[in-house]
């Protein structure tokens, strides 16, 4: 079992003239998370981030004290936080690029909602989630 959390957030990059920043991100990702042993996904739109980190709880929460004070993001806002097996176990960081049409799904997240209802597009956002590294995977 791991900890496992997922975050939403809005980010200050602009689309397109940024768009090796996020490759930076995940590259510069890579090698920090698996150190920690962290796994994960991320998710860009080009207006939100999601992020899953799956680990011991220290690691991700080192991890999450960097991230949440990124100045290339803001409004981080923690959607779901559980002990479960890793969706992400082969993935120090899962990312496959831009996903404009998975931005529906992260910009309600951001409206306060009835737990069941959060709950409910969380799980379909991670699900998008692990279908992309599943096909990142081939
Ligand atoms: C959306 C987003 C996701 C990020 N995810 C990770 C990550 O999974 N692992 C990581 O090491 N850094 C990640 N970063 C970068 C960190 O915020 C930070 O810049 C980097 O870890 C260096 O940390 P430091 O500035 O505390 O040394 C992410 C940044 C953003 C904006």
């Amino acid at each position: 079992m791991a900890y496992s959390l997922l975050y939403v957030s809005k980010t200050l990059l602009q689309f397109p003239a940024d768009g090796a920043e996020v490759a930076k991100i995940v590259e510069g990702s890579l090698a920090r998370n698996a150190n920690l042993g962290v796994t994960g996904a991320l998710i860009s739109t080009g207006q939100h981030f999601a992020q899953v980190l799956e680990g011991k709880q220290a690691a991700v929460d080192e991890l999450m004290a960097s991230i949440s004070t990124d100045p290339r993001h803001m409004k981080v806002k923690i959607i779901r936080v559980v002990e479960e097996d890793r969706r992400f176990p082969d993935w120090a960081l899962a990312y496959s690029g831009m996903a404009g049409v998975v931005d529906r799904h992260i910009a309600p997240l951001f409206s306060p909602l009835p737990e069941s209802e959060a709950t409910h597009l969380a799980m379909r956002l991670l699900g998008m989630m692990e279908e992309f590294a599943r096909i990142q995977a081939g």
